[in-house]
Protein backbone atom coordinates (compact mmCIF):
# COMPACT_ATOMS: atom_id res chain seq x y z
CA UNK A 1 0.00 0.00 0.00
CA UNK A 2 0.79 3.41 -0.77
CA UNK A 3 -1.51 6.71 0.20
CA UNK A 4 -0.73 9.86 0.34
CA UNK A 5 -3.00 12.86 2.06
CA UNK A 6 -2.93 16.42 1.85
CA UNK A 7 -3.04 18.59 4.88
CA UNK A 8 -3.40 22.21 4.00
CA UNK A 9 -2.21 25.24 5.61
CA UNK A 10 -2.43 29.03 5.35
CA UNK A 11 1.04 29.17 4.50
CA UNK A 12 1.07 26.01 2.44
CA UNK A 13 0.10 22.26 2.18
CA UNK A 14 2.06 19.47 3.45
CA UNK A 15 2.19 16.09 1.51
CA UNK A 16 1.71 13.29 3.97
CA UNK A 17 3.47 9.50 2.54
CA UNK A 18 2.38 6.15 4.19
CA UNK A 19 4.49 3.43 2.53
CA UNK A 20 7.80 1.99 2.21
CA UNK A 21 10.01 4.93 1.95
CA UNK A 22 13.49 4.70 -0.05
CA UNK A 23 15.55 7.42 1.98
CA UNK A 24 17.67 7.58 -1.54
CA UNK A 25 14.80 7.96 -4.47
CA UNK A 26 13.05 10.71 -1.10
CA UNK A 27 16.52 12.53 -0.58
CA UNK A 28 18.10 12.92 -3.79
CA UNK A 29 21.96 14.25 -2.95
CA UNK A 30 21.18 17.46 -4.66
CA UNK A 31 21.67 21.27 -3.94
CA UNK A 32 19.29 21.82 -1.61
CA UNK A 33 21.24 21.91 1.74
CA UNK A 34 19.51 20.12 4.38
CA UNK A 35 20.39 19.86 8.10
CA UNK A 36 19.14 15.89 9.79
CA UNK A 37 18.07 16.62 13.04
CA UNK A 38 17.75 13.38 15.11
CA UNK A 39 18.28 12.00 18.98
CA UNK A 40 21.26 9.65 20.06
CA UNK A 41 19.02 6.39 20.34
CA UNK A 42 17.06 7.12 17.00
CA UNK A 43 20.82 7.24 15.30
CA UNK A 44 21.74 3.63 16.77
CA UNK A 45 18.90 2.07 16.12
CA UNK A 46 18.17 3.45 12.58
CA UNK A 47 21.45 4.90 11.25
CA UNK A 48 22.30 3.03 8.22
CA UNK A 49 18.77 3.46 6.78
CA UNK A 50 18.98 7.63 6.80
CA UNK A 51 20.06 10.14 4.21
CA UNK A 52 23.63 10.74 4.58
CA UNK A 53 23.19 14.84 5.54
CA UNK A 54 25.19 16.39 8.41
CA UNK A 55 23.56 15.52 11.73
CA UNK A 56 22.47 17.15 14.88
CA UNK A 57 21.61 14.98 17.82
CA UNK A 58 19.30 16.58 20.54
CA UNK A 59 18.14 14.97 23.86
CA UNK A 60 16.10 12.43 24.23
CA UNK A 61 12.20 12.88 24.68
CA UNK A 62 10.47 16.10 26.14
CA UNK A 63 13.76 17.09 27.33
CA UNK A 64 14.83 18.64 23.98
CA UNK A 65 11.59 20.68 24.02
CA UNK A 66 13.19 23.45 26.25
CA UNK A 67 14.79 27.09 25.24
CA UNK A 68 18.33 25.70 25.59
CA UNK A 69 17.35 22.75 22.85
CA UNK A 70 16.12 25.56 21.00
CA UNK A 71 18.77 27.70 21.47
CA UNK A 72 21.11 25.00 20.60
CA UNK A 73 19.53 24.27 17.30
CA UNK A 74 19.56 27.43 16.27
CA UNK A 75 22.93 27.96 17.26
CA UNK A 76 23.86 24.42 14.86
CA UNK A 77 21.79 26.76 11.92
CA UNK A 78 24.13 29.65 12.12
CA UNK A 79 27.28 27.56 12.55
CA UNK A 80 26.27 25.45 9.22
CA UNK A 81 25.57 29.56 7.86
CA UNK A 82 21.70 27.92 6.95
CA UNK A 83 20.08 30.33 4.30
CA UNK A 84 16.31 30.51 3.64
CA UNK A 85 16.93 28.54 0.45
CA UNK A 86 18.01 24.97 3.35
CA UNK A 87 16.02 22.17 5.06
CA UNK A 88 15.85 20.64 7.99
CA UNK A 89 14.94 16.93 8.16
CA UNK A 90 13.83 16.12 11.91
CA UNK A 91 13.68 12.11 12.16
CA UNK A 92 12.40 10.49 15.77
CA UNK A 93 9.56 10.83 17.66
CA UNK A 94 7.49 13.98 18.02
CA UNK A 95 10.05 15.64 20.21
CA UNK A 96 12.40 16.00 17.92
CA UNK A 97 9.99 17.28 15.07
CA UNK A 98 7.92 19.66 17.57
CA UNK A 99 11.53 21.07 18.15
CA UNK A 100 12.94 21.02 14.91
CA UNK A 101 9.58 22.32 13.46
CA UNK A 102 10.03 25.26 15.61
CA UNK A 103 13.00 25.84 15.37
CA UNK A 104 12.84 25.55 11.31
CA UNK A 105 9.88 27.81 11.34
CA UNK A 106 11.31 30.37 13.11
CA UNK A 107 14.66 30.62 11.44
CA UNK A 108 14.99 33.44 9.00
CA UNK A 109 11.32 33.86 9.54
CA UNK A 110 10.76 30.16 7.97
CA UNK A 111 12.63 27.67 5.99
CA UNK A 112 11.50 24.19 4.83
CA UNK A 113 11.12 21.41 7.18
CA UNK A 114 10.20 17.65 6.83
CA UNK A 115 9.74 14.60 9.25
CA UNK A 116 10.59 10.86 9.48
CA UNK A 117 8.63 10.07 12.32
CA UNK A 118 10.00 7.15 13.95
CA UNK A 119 7.43 6.22 16.90
CA UNK A 120 3.47 5.34 16.14
CA UNK A 121 2.36 8.74 18.59
CA UNK A 122 4.73 11.02 16.24
CA UNK A 123 3.37 9.17 12.83
CA UNK A 124 -0.80 9.43 13.97
CA UNK A 125 -0.13 12.64 16.40
CA UNK A 126 2.96 14.89 16.44
CA UNK A 127 3.97 14.85 12.88
CA UNK A 128 0.80 15.71 11.25
CA UNK A 129 -1.38 18.77 11.49
CA UNK A 130 1.60 21.77 11.52
CA UNK A 131 1.57 22.36 15.35
CA UNK A 132 5.29 22.67 16.76
CA UNK A 133 6.17 24.07 19.97
CA UNK A 134 8.46 23.86 22.99
CA UNK A 135 8.38 23.40 26.09
CA UNK A 136 8.35 27.08 28.74
CA UNK A 137 8.51 26.92 32.41
CA UNK A 138 6.90 23.38 33.32
CA UNK A 139 4.13 23.72 31.30
CA UNK A 140 4.01 21.87 27.55
CA UNK A 141 4.09 23.30 24.13
CA UNK A 142 3.38 26.92 26.00
CA UNK A 143 5.62 28.48 23.28
CA UNK A 144 5.28 27.47 19.38
CA UNK A 145 3.66 28.00 16.12
CA UNK A 146 1.02 26.66 13.46
CA UNK A 147 3.85 25.65 10.46
CA UNK A 148 2.47 22.96 7.94
CA UNK A 149 6.22 20.61 7.37
CA UNK A 150 6.48 20.17 3.66
CA UNK A 151 6.43 16.57 3.79
CA UNK A 152 5.66 13.99 6.51
CA UNK A 153 7.11 10.30 5.17
CA UNK A 154 5.42 7.66 7.36
CA UNK A 155 7.41 4.07 7.00
CA UNK A 156 5.70 1.36 9.69
CA UNK A 157 8.80 -0.59 9.31
CA UNK A 158 10.40 1.92 12.13
CA UNK A 159 7.56 0.45 14.41
CA UNK A 160 9.35 -2.97 14.42
CA UNK A 161 12.13 -1.17 17.20
CA UNK A 162 9.29 0.22 19.55
CA UNK A 163 8.96 -1.12 23.13
CA UNK A 164 4.94 -2.57 23.87
CA UNK A 165 4.89 0.21 26.09
CA UNK A 166 5.65 2.88 23.24
CA UNK A 167 3.57 0.84 20.63
CA UNK A 168 0.52 0.90 23.15
CA UNK A 169 0.88 4.89 24.17
CA UNK A 170 0.55 5.63 20.21
CA UNK A 171 -2.42 3.38 19.93
CA UNK A 172 -4.06 5.73 23.01
CA UNK A 173 -3.70 8.54 20.53
CA UNK A 174 -5.26 5.74 17.45
CA UNK A 175 -8.06 5.11 20.09
CA UNK A 176 -9.02 8.65 19.90
CA UNK A 177 -9.04 8.97 16.21
CA UNK A 178 -11.17 5.64 16.19
CA UNK A 179 -13.37 7.66 18.37
CA UNK A 180 -13.86 10.88 16.40
CA UNK A 181 -13.98 8.55 13.47
CA UNK A 182 -16.37 5.94 13.87
CA UNK A 183 -17.68 3.60 11.53
CA UNK A 184 -14.99 1.35 9.44
CA UNK A 185 -11.83 2.66 10.95
CA UNK A 186 -13.49 1.78 14.96
CA UNK A 187 -13.90 -1.16 13.57
CA UNK A 188 -10.77 -2.29 11.87
CA UNK A 189 -9.51 -0.86 15.51
CA UNK A 190 -11.50 -2.91 17.31
CA UNK A 191 -10.45 -6.29 14.85
CA UNK A 192 -6.94 -6.05 15.92
CA UNK A 193 -8.22 -7.16 19.56
CA UNK A 194 -4.64 -5.99 20.71
CA UNK A 195 -2.56 -7.71 18.78
CA UNK A 196 0.04 -5.97 18.04
CA UNK A 197 0.98 -5.51 13.93
CA UNK A 198 5.02 -6.15 13.15
CA UNK A 199 5.86 -4.52 9.70
CA UNK A 200 8.83 -7.68 8.75
CA UNK A 201 5.49 -9.69 7.57
CA UNK A 202 3.36 -8.60 4.40
CA UNK A 203 0.39 -8.96 6.39
CA UNK A 204 1.83 -7.25 9.12
CA UNK A 205 2.99 -4.39 7.44
CA UNK A 206 -0.70 -3.71 5.40
CA UNK A 207 -1.83 -3.66 8.86
CA UNK A 208 0.35 -1.17 10.85
CA UNK A 209 0.11 1.07 7.40
CA UNK A 210 -3.91 1.02 7.67
CA UNK A 211 -3.71 1.87 11.12
CA UNK A 212 -1.39 4.97 10.37
CA UNK A 213 -3.38 5.67 7.34
CA UNK A 214 -6.79 5.91 8.86
CA UNK A 215 -5.68 7.71 12.06
CA UNK A 216 -3.66 10.46 9.68
CA UNK A 217 -7.16 10.70 7.60
CA UNK A 218 -9.32 11.35 10.39
CA UNK A 219 -6.79 14.02 11.71
CA UNK A 220 -5.84 15.37 8.53
CA UNK A 221 -9.92 16.35 7.82
CA UNK A 222 -10.29 17.95 10.81
CA UNK A 223 -7.32 20.52 10.35
CA UNK A 224 -8.28 20.89 6.57
CA UNK A 225 -11.48 22.63 8.01
CA UNK A 226 -9.84 23.92 11.12
CA UNK A 227 -5.59 24.41 11.07
CA UNK A 228 -5.39 27.05 13.61
CA UNK A 229 -8.14 25.19 16.06
CA UNK A 230 -10.83 27.97 16.48
CA UNK A 231 -13.17 25.24 15.67
CA UNK A 232 -13.18 21.57 14.99
CA UNK A 233 -9.88 21.29 15.91
CA UNK A 234 -10.93 21.36 19.21
CA UNK A 235 -12.14 17.64 18.84
CA UNK A 236 -8.57 16.57 18.55
CA UNK A 237 -8.38 17.23 22.31
CA UNK A 238 -10.87 14.63 23.13
CA UNK A 239 -9.15 12.79 26.39
CA UNK A 240 -6.26 15.70 26.93
CA UNK A 241 -8.05 17.98 29.45
CA UNK A 242 -7.88 15.25 32.04
CA UNK A 243 -4.97 13.66 30.01
CA UNK A 244 -2.76 16.48 29.78
CA UNK A 245 -2.81 17.00 34.06
CA UNK A 246 -2.21 13.14 34.31
CA UNK A 247 0.82 13.12 32.17
CA UNK A 248 2.62 15.88 34.37
CA UNK A 249 1.75 15.08 37.42
CA UNK A 250 2.13 10.78 37.02
CA UNK A 251 4.99 11.14 34.43
CA UNK A 252 3.19 8.68 32.61
CA UNK A 253 3.79 8.12 28.62
CA UNK A 254 1.25 10.61 26.31
CA UNK A 255 -0.77 7.74 25.19
CA UNK A 256 -1.19 5.93 28.06
CA UNK A 257 -2.56 9.62 29.89
CA UNK A 258 -4.85 9.98 26.88
CA UNK A 259 -6.47 6.83 27.18
CA UNK A 260 -7.57 7.74 31.05
CA UNK A 261 -8.74 11.13 29.76
CA UNK A 262 -10.94 9.77 27.29
CA UNK A 263 -12.89 6.89 29.13
CA UNK A 264 -13.27 9.63 32.00
CA UNK A 265 -14.79 11.98 29.22
CA UNK A 266 -17.44 9.65 28.57
CA UNK A 267 -17.69 9.01 32.36
CA UNK A 268 -18.48 12.93 32.49
CA UNK A 269 -20.34 12.79 29.47
CA UNK A 270 -22.71 9.68 31.03
CA UNK A 271 -23.25 11.69 34.09
CA UNK A 272 -24.51 14.64 32.48
CA UNK A 273 -26.94 12.80 30.19
CA UNK A 274 -27.03 12.01 26.62
CA UNK A 275 -24.50 9.26 26.15
CA UNK A 276 -25.10 5.72 24.59
CA UNK A 277 -24.82 3.26 27.80
CA UNK A 278 -22.46 1.16 25.35
CA UNK A 279 -20.10 3.39 25.03
CA UNK A 280 -17.84 3.28 28.20
CA UNK A 281 -17.91 -0.23 28.22
CA UNK A 282 -16.78 -0.79 24.40
CA UNK A 283 -14.19 2.01 24.74
CA UNK A 284 -12.86 0.59 28.27
CA UNK A 285 -12.54 -3.05 26.93
CA UNK A 286 -10.57 -1.49 23.72
CA UNK A 287 -8.11 0.28 26.13
CA UNK A 288 -7.70 -2.38 28.26
CA UNK A 289 -6.57 -5.40 25.36
CA UNK A 290 -3.86 -2.59 24.83
CA UNK A 291 -2.63 -2.47 28.36
CA UNK A 292 -4.04 1.12 28.42
CA UNK A 293 -5.57 2.65 31.71
CA UNK A 294 -9.33 3.16 31.28
CA UNK A 295 -9.96 5.68 34.86
CA UNK A 296 -7.43 8.01 36.68
CA UNK A 297 -7.05 5.31 39.40
CA UNK A 298 -5.65 2.55 37.11
CA UNK A 299 -3.01 5.47 35.19
CA UNK A 300 -2.17 6.11 38.79
CA UNK A 301 -1.17 2.37 38.99
CA UNK A 302 0.48 2.54 36.10
CA UNK A 303 3.08 5.45 37.18
CA UNK A 304 3.49 3.22 40.39
CA UNK A 305 4.50 0.60 38.98
CA UNK A 306 6.88 2.52 36.60
CA UNK A 307 8.45 4.58 39.66
CA UNK A 308 8.54 1.83 41.80
CA UNK A 309 6.33 3.34 44.27
CA UNK A 310 4.96 6.86 43.35
CA UNK A 311 1.56 8.46 45.27
CA UNK A 312 -1.66 6.12 45.97
CA UNK A 313 -4.68 6.81 44.20
CA UNK A 314 -6.25 7.52 47.99
CA UNK A 315 -3.88 10.23 48.81
CA UNK A 316 -6.06 13.38 49.45
CA UNK A 317 -3.19 15.56 48.08
CA UNK A 318 -3.31 14.20 44.86
CA UNK A 319 -7.05 14.38 44.04
CA UNK A 320 -5.99 18.00 44.85
CA UNK A 321 -3.16 18.18 42.94
CA UNK A 322 -4.85 16.31 39.73
CA UNK A 323 -8.27 18.53 40.12
CA UNK A 324 -6.20 21.82 40.00
CA UNK A 325 -3.65 20.61 36.85
CA UNK A 326 -7.24 20.18 35.02
CA UNK A 327 -8.59 23.42 35.86
CA UNK A 328 -5.29 25.16 34.82
CA UNK A 329 -5.17 23.77 30.89
CA UNK A 330 -4.39 25.89 28.27
CA UNK A 331 -7.97 25.59 27.16
CA UNK A 332 -9.54 27.31 29.96
CA UNK A 333 -11.09 30.83 30.25
CA UNK A 334 -12.62 32.85 33.14
CA UNK A 335 -14.54 29.91 34.89
CA UNK A 336 -15.21 27.55 32.73
CA UNK A 337 -12.99 25.44 30.75
CA UNK A 338 -13.53 23.98 26.68
CA UNK A 339 -14.23 20.41 27.32
CA UNK A 340 -15.45 17.80 24.41
CA UNK A 341 -17.25 15.11 25.52
CA UNK A 342 -18.17 12.04 23.27
CA UNK A 343 -21.91 10.84 23.55
CA UNK A 344 -21.12 7.73 20.72
CA UNK A 345 -18.42 7.13 17.82
CA UNK A 346 -18.07 10.52 15.73
CA UNK A 347 -21.06 12.17 17.67
CA UNK A 348 -18.86 14.59 20.37
CA UNK A 349 -20.23 17.67 21.79
CA UNK A 350 -17.32 20.61 22.71
CA UNK A 351 -18.74 22.70 25.77
CA UNK A 352 -18.02 25.48 27.95
CA UNK A 353 -17.84 23.08 31.49
CA UNK A 354 -17.73 25.43 34.67
CA UNK A 355 -14.27 24.72 36.42
CA UNK A 356 -16.15 23.99 40.18
CA UNK A 357 -18.13 20.79 38.39
CA UNK A 358 -15.18 19.23 36.54
CA UNK A 359 -12.89 19.92 39.93
CA UNK A 360 -15.48 17.85 41.66
CA UNK A 361 -15.74 15.15 39.23
CA UNK A 362 -12.37 14.55 38.98
CA UNK A 363 -11.91 14.23 42.88
CA UNK A 364 -15.09 12.17 43.20
CA UNK A 365 -14.31 9.48 40.57
CA UNK A 366 -10.44 9.60 41.66
N1 LIG B 1 -2.58 16.96 18.96
C1 LIG B 1 -3.72 17.76 18.74
C2 LIG B 1 -3.63 18.61 17.54
O1 LIG B 1 -2.72 18.45 16.73
O2 LIG B 1 -4.44 19.49 17.37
Amino acid sequence: MFAEIRVKGRQGESLVKIGAIDAAAEFPQSDIATLLVTEPEVLRLHGGRLPSFPRILVARGEEAKSVEGLEALWSAFYEADLDRDARILAVGGGAVSDLAGFAASTWKRGITFEYLPTTLLAMVDAAVGGKTAIDFRGRKNLVGSFCQPRRVLCDVAFLDTLSDLEFASGMGEVIKHALLAGGEYLSLIEGLEGRRPRADSGPGREALEAIVAGSIACKAAIVNRDEREEGDRRLLNLGHTIGHALESILEIPHGHAVAAGLASAIRLAERRGGCEPSLLPRIESLLRVWGLPSSVGEAIGISRKAREGGPAADEPWLRKTIASAVAADKKRSGDGIRFVLPHDPAAMEIIRIPLAELEAFVRETL
